[in-house]
C-alpha cells in the first residue's frame, strides 16, 4: 500500500480557505465574536500531516452559561420569539444559499479538518447539509396541530372545542461529532430552527472549522442575535455544562454511546429532553441470490466509505456460505484498489483517520483481533508513520464473541463471517448493544422485505447502502439511541405539544 502523504504540504489552499484559516477564530455568542471568558486557545490538526492548521477559542463552562443566556433572552423576548413560520423558513432557506454559494470553500475546509477526500466533501457533506436545510426550510410554516373531538363523559350535554399546537421546545444545546462536521451541524440545527428554538452548538474539538464558518454565514443570512451560538471546546469542559446546565430545555447529541450515557445522565439534573445518536454496528448481509456485481462494491462502500468512521458502517458483514470466498476476495480486491492518501489530493479516495487518538483505537482493535486469531485478508495496518492512515482491512477467521465483531471500531475494518439459515443468520444480525443500521443484499424482494422486518434497526437498505436524504428519518435502536435525526420525525425532538380545551 503506497500513499503520497508528502504531497499535502505542496498542495494550494482556496484563499478564501487560506484567508479564514489565519483570522482569529472565536466563539459566537448574541451574535458576536468573542474571545473564550479564559483567554485560551485549542490547537486544531490537519490529520494528513499531524501538524497544527488553527487555534481556536476554547469555550469553558463561564461561556456556556452567556451563550445559554443569549438563547434564552432570543427565545423569550428577542425577535425570533415573534417572528412569522414564513419568515423563519425564509432565514433557512438563505443560509442553504449561502452555503451552496460557498460550497467549495466548505469542501476544501472539510477536508482539511477532517482529512475526507474533497471529492466527497464536495459531492456528498455539502450537498446534504444544503439540501437538509432547505427540506427543513419548508417544515417552518408546516408545523400542525390537530383539532380533536373530545366525549368529557363526567360531563355530560357539554361541548367542547379541543386541538393541540406544537410549540418549540425552548432553549436547545447541540453537540456534534468529527464525522460529517458540517453535516451534523445541518443535521442538529436545521429542525431546530424550522421550530423555533434558539441555540447553543459546540462542535467536536478535532473539527470546529466548519462551524465556525457556518456562523459567519448565519449572521450574514440575517438570524437575530442570540439564536445560534456556536462553543466550541471539549467535551469534559464545553460539551458537560452544556448538558448539565438547568437553563437547557433540551439537549440533542451524536457521539459515542459511553458519552451518550453520561449526557442522560446530565440531563436528569432538569430533566431536559435528550436525543441522542450512538454507536452502531450494523449488520450487512449478502445472499448467495444477490446480484454481486453491485452486492460486492456495496459491501465495500458500506464499510469504507468515510474510513469507516460512520455510525452506520456495514462492519459486521454476513456472507451465505457458498459465495463466502467470492465475495470475501471481491471486497478485499475492492480495498486494494482504493487509493490512501492526504484528503486535499483530489485522486485520493481514502484519507486519514480523523485524530492520533482514534489512530490508536483503530490500530488496537486491529491487534486485538489478530491477536484473537482472526486473519487479515488485506490490511491490519498502520501506512507510514506521519497522518493517521490505516490500510482498508477485511478480517475473516472471526468468531461473534470477538471484540472485533461486538465493538465500534469506527474505521476501516470490516469482520466477515459466513451464516447458512436465515433463523441463526437474523438472531447474529440482532446480536449487538447496537441497532442503527443494516443492509440486505437479494434478488428475493419477499425475504427481503421479511428480514428487514426482523432486523432491530432503525434503518434497514435493501441492495444499496449509506443512502442518506434529509426526508428519511435516520436513527437507533437499542443502545444506538433515543429519537431520530432528519425527516419530518426530527422536529419532534424541537417541538413540546401543548393541549388546548376550550369550554363552549
Ligand atoms: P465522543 O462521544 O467523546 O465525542 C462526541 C462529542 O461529544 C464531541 O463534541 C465531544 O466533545 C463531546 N463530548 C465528549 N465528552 C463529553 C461529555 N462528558 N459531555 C458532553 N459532551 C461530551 O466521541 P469520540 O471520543 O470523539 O470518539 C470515540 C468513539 O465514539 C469513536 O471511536 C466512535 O466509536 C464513536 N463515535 C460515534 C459517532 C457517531 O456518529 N455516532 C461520532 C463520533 C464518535
Ligand atoms: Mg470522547
Amino acid at each position: 500500500m503506497t500513499a503520497t502523504f508528502d504531497r499535502t504540504s505542496e498542495i494550494q489552499l482556496n484563499s478564501q480557505v487560506s484567508s479564514f484559516l489565519k483570522q482569529p477564530k472565536k466563539l459566537l455568542i448574541n451574535g458576536k465574536w468573542v474571545d473564550a471568558a479564559n483567554g485560551k486557545t485549542f490547537p486544531v490538526y490537519n490529520p494528513a500531516t499531524g501538524e497544527a492548521i488553527a487555534q481556536v477559542a476554547e469555550g469553558t463552562a463561564e461561556d456556556i452559561n452567556q451563550a445559554i443566556k443569549a438563547a434564552r433572552q432570543a427565545f423569550e423576548n428577542g425577535p425570533w420569539s415573534r417572528i412569522t413560520v414564513s419568515d423563519r423558513g425564509k432565514l433557512i432557506w438563505k443560509l442553504a444559499d449561502l452555503l451552496e454559494a460557498n460550497l467549495e470553500e466548505f469542501a476544501e475546509l472539510e477536508s482539511i479538518d477532517n482529512g475526507k477526500p474533497i471529492g466527497v466533501a464536495r459531492v456528498a457533506d455539502v450537498p446534504l447539509a444544503i439540501d437538509l436545510f432547505r427540506y427543513m426550510a419548508g417544515w417552518a410554516t408546516k408545523i400542525e396541530g390537530s383539532t380533536i373531538p373530545i366525549s368529557v363523559p363526567y360531563d355530560p350535554g357539554s361541548k367542547y372545542f379541543a386541538y393541540t399546537q406544537r410549540e418549540p421546545v425552548g432553549v436547545v444545546g447541540q453537540i456534534i461529532p468529527w464525522n460529517f462536521p458540517l453535516l451534523m451541524a445541518a443535521w442538529k440545527l436545521g429542525p431546530a430552527l424550522a421550530a423555533g428554538c434558539t441555540i447553543v452548538l459546540k462542535p467536536a474539538e478535532q473539527t470546529p472549522l466548519s462551524a465556525l464558518r457556518l456562523g459567519e454565514l448565519i449572521c450574514e443570512a440575517g438570524f437575530p442575535d442570540g439564536v445560534v451560538n456556536i462553543i466550541p471546546g471539549y467535551g469534559e469542559t464545553a460539551g458537560a455544562a452544556l448538558a448539565a446546565h438547568p437553563d437547557v430545555d433540551k439537549v440533542a447529541f451524536t457521539g459515542s454511546t459511553e458519552v451518550g450515557k453520561l449526557i442522560v445522565q446530565a440531563a436528569a439534573g432538569n430533566l431536559k429532553k435528550v436525543s441522542l445518536e450512538l454507536g452502531g454496528k450494523s449488520p450487512n448481509i449478502v445472499f448467495k441470490d444477490s446480484d454481486l456485481e453491485t452486492a460486492i462494491p456495496g459491501a465495500a462502500n458500506a464499510i469504507f466509505f468515510n474510513h469507516g468512521q460512520c455510525c452506520c458502517a456495514g462492519s459486521r458483514l454476513y456472507v451465505e456460505q457458498s459465495i463466502f470466498d467470492r465475495v470475501v476476495e471481491g471486497v478485499a480486491e475492492q480495498g486494494k484498489k482504493i487509493k490512501v492518501g492526504p484528503g486535499l489530493d483530489p485522486t485520493t479516495q481514502m484519507g486519514p483517520l480523523v485524530s492520533d487518538e482514534q489512530l490508536d483505537r483503530v490500530c488496537g482493535y486491529l491487534q486485538s483481533g489478530l491477536s484473537e486469531g482472526a486473519t487479515a485478508v488485506i490490511g491490519g495496518q498502520r501506512i507510514g508513520d506521519k497522518g493517521y492512515f490505516v490500510e482498508p482491512t477485511v478480517l475473516v477467521n472471526t468468531k461473534q464473541t470477538m471484540k472485533v465483531v461486538q465493538e465500534e471500531i469506527f474505521g476501516p475494518v470490516v469482520t466477515v463471517l459466513p451464516f447458512q439459515e436465515i433463523d441463526e443468520l437474523v438472531s447474529i444480525a440482532n446480536d449487538t448493544i447496537y441497532g442503527l443500521a443494516a443492509g440486505i443484499w437479494t434478488k428475493d424482494i419477499a425475504k427481503a422485505h421479511n428480514i428487514a422486518s426482523k432486523l432491530r434497526a432503525g434503518t434497514v437498505w435493501i441492495n444499496c447502502y449509506n443512502i442518506f436524504d434529509a426526508a428519511l428519518p435516520f436513527g437507533g435502536y437499542k443502545q444506538s439511541g433515543w429519537g431520530r435525526d432528519m425527516g419530518r420525525e426530527a422536529l419532534e425532538n424541537y417541538t413540546e405539544v401543548k393541549s388546548v380545551c376550550v369550554r363552549l
